[in-house]
C-alpha cells in the first residue's frame, strides 16, 4: 500500500459487488430505453468503465470535465466546467456519473449546465457520497457508498493527480487517524 494511504475503506471485491448492484438498479429503471451516460472527468473514469460493462441496455457515453479541488484536499468552492460534448442530448435521458459528492457544488453546476442542453430528464449517480460536507441541497439518485468526512483516494479519485490507479478506495494518511 502506498505510504500516503492510511487504510483501505472499500476493497476491490466490495467495490465490484456494489457497482454490480448499482448497475442492476439503473437497469431496472431504464431497461432497454435509450440512455446517455455523462461521466464527469477525470475522477469517474474507472467507475464509468466498470459500471457500463454491467449494463445491457443501449447506452451512449459522453464526458464532461470539472475540477474543484486543484491540489488541495478541501474544495476551493469553484467548480470549473469544460464542455466539449459531441453527443446531442436534447430530449434524451441523461445519467450524470461522478466519483464523489462532497459539497455538492460540482454536481449542482453540471446539472444546471446540462439542463440548458434540453434533455428529457436528468438523473445523477455518484460512487461515493459525503453528506456531512454538503453546502448545496442536492441528493444523488444512485449512490455506491455513503462515507464519513475523509479525503479518499483510489478507484479514480486522486491526491495531487496521483493514486487514481489504486484498485481500492483508501483514506489519505493525514486524514486517517
Ligand atoms: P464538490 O465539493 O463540488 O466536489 O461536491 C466534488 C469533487 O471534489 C473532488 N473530491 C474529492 N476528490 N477525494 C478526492 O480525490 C475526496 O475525498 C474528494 N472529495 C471531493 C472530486 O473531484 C469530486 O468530483
Amino acid at each position: 500500500m502506498p505510504r500516503q494511504v492510511a487504510r483501505v475503506l472499500f476493497t476491490e471485491a466490495q467495490i465490484r459487488q456494489r457497482v454490480r448492484e448499482l448497475a442492476s438498479e439503473i437497469q431496472r429503471d431504464f431497461g432497454d430505453e435509450d440512455l446517455v451516460i455523462l461521466a464527469v472527468l477525470r475522477g469517474s473514469m474507472i467507475f464509468l468503465a466498470d459500471l457500463i460493462r454491467f449494463l445491457q441496455g443501449p447506452v451512449t457515453i459522453e464526458v464532461i470535465r470539472a475540477a474543484s479541488y486543484g491540489h488541495a484536499t478541501v474544495s476551493s468552492g469553484t467548480a470549473r466546467i469544460r464542455d466539449e460534448m459531441d453527443v446531442d442530448i436534447r430530449n434524451r435521458d441523461v445519467l450524470i456519473l461522478d466519483d464523489i459528492l462532497d459539497t455538492g457544488r460540482t454536481l449542482a453546476r453540471i446539472k444546471g449546465h446540462i439542463q440548458s442542453h434540453g434533455p428529457r430528464a436528468i438523473r445523477t449517480c455518484v460512487f461515493l457520497d459525503k453528506p456531512s460536507r454538503r453546502v448545496v441541497d442536492i441528493k444523488p439518485d444512485y449512490c455506491g457508498f455513503t462515507i464519513e468526512d475523509h479525503f479518499v483516494v483510489g478507484y479514480g479519485l486522486d491526491y495531487k493527480d496521483t493514486l487514481r490507479n489504486l484498485p481500492y478506495i483508501g483514506i489519505l494518511e493525514e486524514e486517517g487517524n
